[in-house]
């Protein structure tokens, strides 16, 4: 039987297990990135497994999440990631040159690759054939040293794109169509592969748009055949010698099959406070719009900044709008500068920022209270943007700079019939890449300009916590009761001033859950032990394992929810929380403050593949919750995390 492109890739890299859908592989990994949030403790778990040197045959730091430098914190972050990574033997980004996705893209993702990234958006790169990602940091540390990555054997489901994009029509819409029909839960367990005349019609900054945003599908990864376009793209970052052929084979079977006729497609908007509210912008047309921001790792290449640029030629941006462009890499930037829109976007009263993630995670650019703000980024929870009840929509850069220039949201197809003289920008390839770009550039230290050969920790960095084994009686408190699609922004927000104690668990983790309750953290504190309760899809958002890591910090045992997001399901196994499923009725029925216990031997059952097991809900009722968990997570559970579990194997072995 034919393969599709993700069997292609996976079979090649396979180290265990066999490629069947729902079933645990292993698989080699030629690549890691990581990023400022959730690389430092990488780089401790790196340490603390004794590693000495990175395996893969390339990982990169990036530190782009919170390059403003508030106090030491973030500075001591920075540093000590550049010391880990001239250490280990990583290329380093410095702060300022961009955001991992766009960085990656130009200067190291490869067609037929494996990628592994700390960061949910690590499948970006699919939309130039990469096999992209996202994993918890532990995951990252144990690739880095050589190890497997493990995951459960996605659906490879193919997305066929039928048609071209009609005029004001853009990747940004074709992702959000597909959150409109699918859900953030959509792509649960499933690669999104994607085909067809209409695929080939796209660029690759217009493919890793639609990659970037299958994160919010839930997917696992999505990735694009390679083509024409593919090379020159690789040609333009001086990259052209990586470039392989990828395609499925004629006889490929999929699991299912989504059909999707680009020329159907209008502007899409996502309304508050989820990337699939999804609707078309002429429903909302009319709301007063006070922040315009067109960048981040979704639509932060100069060919997405460009439309804007065109768009906005001998006009102004809305006297009560503010506007502004960030740039998902300093490249980005350069080209704006080099081809001179920069000083057409500043004569249209654009401001910049520099490229970081910044106001995606609320740093900066904090939208005013009450108001709306229109971001081309790709997620728009609540709250992420800084300021609790916001109001943030997701959409195109056609869109966003339509609204800059009404003051409102609007059609941009209303706005050119109302201006007359305002054309369709189109998408336009760059050509202008060249010499001082890429590897090259002084803002990446490559392994062999490094410029530490040792670690320096500041004040700011600490020790990496250690749970012990898996009891064998498992009571305590029903501490927290949520609802469905509690995301990691809840869990641990990524605010400026909680982010910046990262490398600081005791500190960091009096934040844990404080948007939901924030009386939370002192009393799972003084209850030593305790469950968290939820709907569906707990945990979904970023991989950032700290949401696993405080939890466990403060003495929660368990989790008890509807379903789980896949990265965050294994960020609680690698730190020894156990993940137990329930149905709706003992959901409903579980009242926070009620006393779980578990009432099965914890410890013997994890260790022999037990699934089900019974809780006594206040010594009144009891209730069957299910370990959906391969043999290896049940050991990694069973050892008290991936940490503890890891340092044994290598201790044995
Ligand atoms: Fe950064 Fe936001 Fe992307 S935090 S990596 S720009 S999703």
């Amino acid at each position: 039987m034919g393969q599709t492109i993700t069997e292609k890739i996976l079979d090649e890299h396979l180290v265990e297990g066999e490629l069947t859908p729902g079933e645990e592989i292993g698989i080699e990994i030629d690549q890691v990135l990581t990023q400022d949030t959730t690389g430092t403790m990488v780089w401790l778990q790196f340490e603390a497994l004794d590693l000495d040197e990175v395996q893969t045959e390339l990982a990169a730091q990036y530190c782009d999440h919170q390059t403003y430098q508030f106090d030491f914190k973030n500075t001591d972050d920075h540093r000590f990631l550049r010391s880990a990574a001239g250490t280990f033997g990583a290329y380093f980004s410095r702060p300022g040159n961009g955001i991992c996705h766009q960085v990656h893209k130009e200067n190291f993702a490869a067609p037929g690759k494996t990628l592994l990234g700390s960061d949910s958006h690590t499948p970006t790169p699919g939309g130039l054939g990469q096999f992209a990602i996202g994993a918890g940091g532990l995951d990252i540390a144990v690739a880095m040293g050589g190890g497997p990555y493990y995951v459960e054997m996605p659906e490879v489901v193919n997305v066929e794109l039928t048609g071209e994009l009609p005029e004001w029509a853009t990747a940004k819409d074709v992702a959000l169509h597909l959150l409109g029909e699918l859900t953030v839960k959509g792509g649960v367990g499933k690669v999104l592969e994607y085909t067809g005349e209409g695929a080939e019609s796209l660029t690759i900054p217009e493919r890793t748009t639609i990659t970037n945003l299958g994160t919010e599908l839930g997917a696992t990864s999505s990735i694009f055949p390679t083509d024409g376009k593919t090379k020159e793209w690789l040609a333009l970052q001086d990259r052209e010698d990586e470039f392989v052929d990828l395609a499925p084979d004629e006889d490929a079977e999929y699991a299912d099959t989504i059909e999707v006729d680009l020329s159907s497609l209008e502007p899409l908007i996502a309304c508050p406070s989820m990337p699939d509210n999804v609707v078309p912008v002429s429903e909302v047309a009319g709301t007063d719009v006070e922040q315009v921001i067109i960048g981040s790792c979704t639509n932060g290449a100069y060919e997405d900044i460009l439309p804007g640029a065109k768009m906005l030629e001998g006009r102004e941006v809305d006297r009560k709008t503010e506007m502004i462009v960030a740039p998902g890499s300093k490249q980005a930037s350069e080209m704006l500068s080099r081809e001179g829109w920069t000083a057409e976007l500043m004569a249209a009263g654009v401001n910049f920022s520099e490229a970081t993630c910044g106001a995606c995670i609320g740093i900066g650019h904090v939208p005013a209270s009450d108001s709306v703000s229109l971001r081309t980024f790709n997620r728009n929870f609540e709250g992420r943007s800084g300021i609790e009840d916001d109001s943030v929509y997701l959409c195109s850069p056609e869109v966003a700079t339509a609204a800059a220039i009404a003051g409102e949201i609007v059609d941009p197809r209303d706005l050119a019939d109302d201006l007359g003289d305002l054309e369709a920008p189109g998408f336009e390839m760059g050509s202008n890449y060249g010499p001082g770009m890429g590897r090259d550039d002084p803002d990446i230290i490559g392994p062999d300009e490094a410029v530490d050969d040792d670690l320096i920790k500041g004040p700011n960095i600490g020790d990496v916590p250690l749970k012990d084994e898996l009891a064998s009686d498992i009571e305590g408190e029903a501490l927290l009761k949520m609802e469905d699609n509690i995301t990691t922004d809840h869990i641990i927000p990524a605010t400026a001033d909680i982010l910046k104690f990262r490398s600081n668990i005791e500190k960091l983790s009096e934040f844990t859950l404080s948007r939901v309750d924030d009386t939370f953290a002192q009393r799972a504190l003084d209850a030593d032990g305790g469950f968290l309760v939820a709907g569906e899809n707990y945990g979904q958002g970023s991989s950032r394992e700290h949401a696993a890591l405080c939890p466990m910090f403060l003495g929660v045992e368990g989790v008890l929810a509807q379903s789980f997001a896949r990265i965050h399901k294994a960020n609680l196994f690698n730190f020894g929380l156990v993940p137990l499923t329930i149905d709706e009725e003992t959901y409903e029925r579980i009242e926070q403050g009620d006393d779980v216990q578990i009432v099965d031997d914890v410890g013997d059952g994890v260790r022999s593949g037990q699934e089900e097991f019974t809780i006594r809900v206040n010594d009144d009722w009891e209730a069957t919750a299910r370990l959906d968990a391969s043999e290896r997570e049940r050991d990694i559970l069973a050892a008290g995390g991936k940490l503890s579990w890891t340092k044994a194997q290598h201790d044995s072995g």
